[in-house]
């Protein structure tokens, strides 16, 4: 497959609405789950992008069957012949370690290849260990493989996260689910994919209550009480972020449909303080924007605070307000990467440690510029429709891997932005 560029074509305006689509960071953890159904599972709003498709090849490597109808996914767990995870799949996608926890769940085993760093921070998965260990799993580590065994059963336990981790509230959860007694996660994550996870977990018949506050309360159930479920995938809150940061940062309306608000709320407040006017549906959004774009700080939190996955598009904001921005990021140690490809197009940052100063400039130019992650990728195409001229962004397979059609659904608001192959003909 040659590689393809995204071109914008720049000083656009964004009007209209569009519709998001599932979460890719619910979606996955879903698939993950049906491992605990033993049967086939239905799965719908599932996005069609390349990190399911990933997670769709670590299932099948386990011996799942599953098909794809549009965005519905049928994942069929009755026979699993492996519970090892390849180093090939793990490497493609770290988020491959979500079926760590489901395995340990079902058989109190597995073998999955040891994540490596990647390119937005070191992402240990140290509290997913001695989260697992409180739960009776017994780790070692053979040849880059991380084999977990339970010799005395899995059972209930109190967890107390060092930190909110997602991944680790998520592993956590599906393997606590079949455990023997009840279990607490205190700091658990409080994410919406958390309460859609858990949401599945009690339909294929999991006893989770708390899901979305600090402290989950896990009744362990045995694992013949498991059945497959049929489950709606929540909207992406990321996605819709992306647009309603485009639609600030290039005039609006934008309408943003099929999410709930309430997701948003602390992106809402920053895109008010930014100078954005915020309208509030039952599952929609619209913002647009007339004055000036205003400097207003950030820091990035777990939820409800300021999620890092929209540090990006708001640093493309801050990179056009009237006056300084700090920014801090307290998730991620190396999300500031892509700022190097925002100054190419005449930002002004300058980033010391985890926090950049983000001096607001009048107007960016066009440039060639690469993606070096999926946030950074859709925050540089917004860039581009901003800019004085002609954007070529590369390295946009980070793009594809979170966002549906987002060439698509940018043209339908009024971009012209399009994919070429990066020899220059037309796709
Ligand atoms: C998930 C999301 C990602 C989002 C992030 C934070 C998926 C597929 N990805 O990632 O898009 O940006 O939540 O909202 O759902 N950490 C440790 N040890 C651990 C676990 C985490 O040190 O055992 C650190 C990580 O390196 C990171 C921070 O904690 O610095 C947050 O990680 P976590 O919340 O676990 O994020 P992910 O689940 O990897």
């Amino acid at each position: 497959m040659s590689e393809k560029v995204i071109i914008v074509q720049g000083n656009k305006t964004l009007k209209g609405s569009v519709t998001v689509s599932g979460a890719k960071n619910s979606a996955l953890k879903l698939m993950a789950a049906s491992i605990l159904g033993q049967g086939e599972s239905v799965i719908h709003n599932v996005p069609a992008i390349s990190d399911i498709d990933v997670m769709g090849d670590v299932i099948q490597h386990l011996g799942a069957k599953l098909s794809r109808d549009g965005h519905d996914i049928r994942i069929d767990t009755a026979v699993l012949d492996t519970l090892e995870t390849p180093y090939e799949l793990v490497s493609k996608m770290r988020a491959s370690i979500a079926v760590l926890g489901p395995l340990i769940g079902r058989f109190g085993h597995a073998r999955v290849a040891m994540p490596g760093g990647c390119q937005i921070g070191a992402r240990k998965i140290d509290m997913h260990l001695v989260g697992l260990e409180a739960l009776g799993v017994e780790f070692a580590i053979d040849h880059g493989y991380l084999e977990a065994r339970t010799p005395k059963g899995l059972h209930g336990a109190l967890v107390t996260l060092e930190f909110p981790s997602v991944g680790a509230t998520e592993n956590l959860l599906m393997a606590a689910v079949a455990a023997k007694g009840n279990t607490t996660i205190e700091n658990a994550a409080r994410e919406p994919e958390i309460v859609d996870l858990a949401g599945m977990l009690n339909s294929m018949g999991a006893r989770i209550s708390g899901a979305g506050n600090a402290t989950i309360e896990v009744e362990g159930v045995a694992l013949d009480s498991f059945h497959p479920c049929e489950h709606t995938t929540v909207g992406d809150r990321i996605e819709a972020g992306t647009f309603l940061a485009g639609a600030a940062a290039a005039g609006g309306p934008v309408t943003v449909n099929n999410i709930d608000p309430n997701f948003l709320r602390m992106a809402i407040m920053k895109l008010e303080a930014m100078g954005a006017s915020v309208s509030i549906g039952d599952k929609s959004v619209t913002v647009s924007r007339e004055g000036p774009l205003a400097a207003t700080d950030i820091q990035t939190l777990p939820h409800p605070g300021f999620p890092t996955d929209l540090q990006a598009q708001f640093m493309l904001l801050a990179a056009l307000a009237n006056g300084n921005t700090i920014i801090t990021e307290n998730i991620f140690e190396n999300r500031f990467m892509f700022t190097s490809e925002l100054v190419r197009m005449g930002a002004d940052i300058t980033i010391e440690g985890h926090h950049a100063l983000v001096r607001g400039v009048k107007d960016l130019q066009g440039a060639p510029v690469s993606c070096t992650d999926l946030r950074a990728g859709a925050a540089l195409v917004l860039a581009g429709i901003v800019a004085e001229g002609e954007t070529q962004v590369h390295n946009i397979e980070h793009i594809g891997r979170g966002y549906e059609d987002y060439v698509g659904k940018l043209c339908s608001l009024g971009a012209d932005v399009r994919s070429v192959p990066a020899d220059g003909g037309h796709v």
